[in-house]
């Protein structure tokens, strides 16, 4: 069955919380959030950070798969400039066009949004998010190390950016 690429709403929090806890569990290294503390929050917590965080989803017979989000800096002179965040596709999905089709999406959303500029964090050794970033224009410019810690392990995190 083909994916469907579309935006959570808060009826879809539930289904978020799942997944969002599963991609925290499983990669600690990969996310900045803490799972032990999203764990903490409620439904309407997670329905408003999808909604400002313009969560999308991959979904596959009606089960939500895999995820991104993007959202605008604040104030006028930001407004050209999104963050994407979130990406995590799960296991038994990859290797199948569902992360590079969430990003496009994102992309494009943010795009009619009026987003020109667009920045990610991603961790120096995930070599299979970078080949994502870097086949969909995006390039490093920066590293930040030591940008957050889990079980005492300093996680360096590179910048990338992409421009219209
Ligand atoms: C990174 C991740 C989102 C990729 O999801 P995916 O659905 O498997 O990716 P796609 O099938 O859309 O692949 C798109 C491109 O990503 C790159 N890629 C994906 N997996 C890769 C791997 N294991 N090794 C090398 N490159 C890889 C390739 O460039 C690929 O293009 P290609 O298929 O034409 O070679 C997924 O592995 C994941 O969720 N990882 C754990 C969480 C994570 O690291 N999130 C990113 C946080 S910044």
């Amino acid at each position: 069955m083909e994916l469907e690429i579309r935006p959570l709403t808060s009826e879809d929090a539930g289904a978020w919380r799942l997944i969002r806890l599963r991609m925290l569990t499983e990669h600690p290294e990969a996310f900045g959030e803490d799972a032990e503390e999203f764990a903490q929050r409620n439904d309407a917590e997670l329905a408003q950070r999808i909604r400002e965080g313009n969560v999308i989803g991959a979904w596959q017979a009606g089960k939500l798969v895999g995820t991104v989000g993007w959202f605008c800096g604040r104030g006028r002179k930001r407004a050209h400039v999104a963050e994407i965040w979130g990406m995590y596709v799960a296991p038994e999905q990859r290797r199948n066009g569902a992360a590079r089709a969430l990003l496009s999406e994102a992309l494009r959303a943010s795009a009619l949004a009026g987003v020109q500029v667009w920045e990610l964090g991603v961790e120096e050794q995930n070599h299979a998010a970078r080949a994502l970033y870097e086949s969909e224009g995006f390039s490093t410019w920066g590293i930040e190390p030591d940008a957050y810690r889990f079980d005492q392990q300093a996680v360096n995190i590179l910048h990338m950016s992409r421009r219209a």
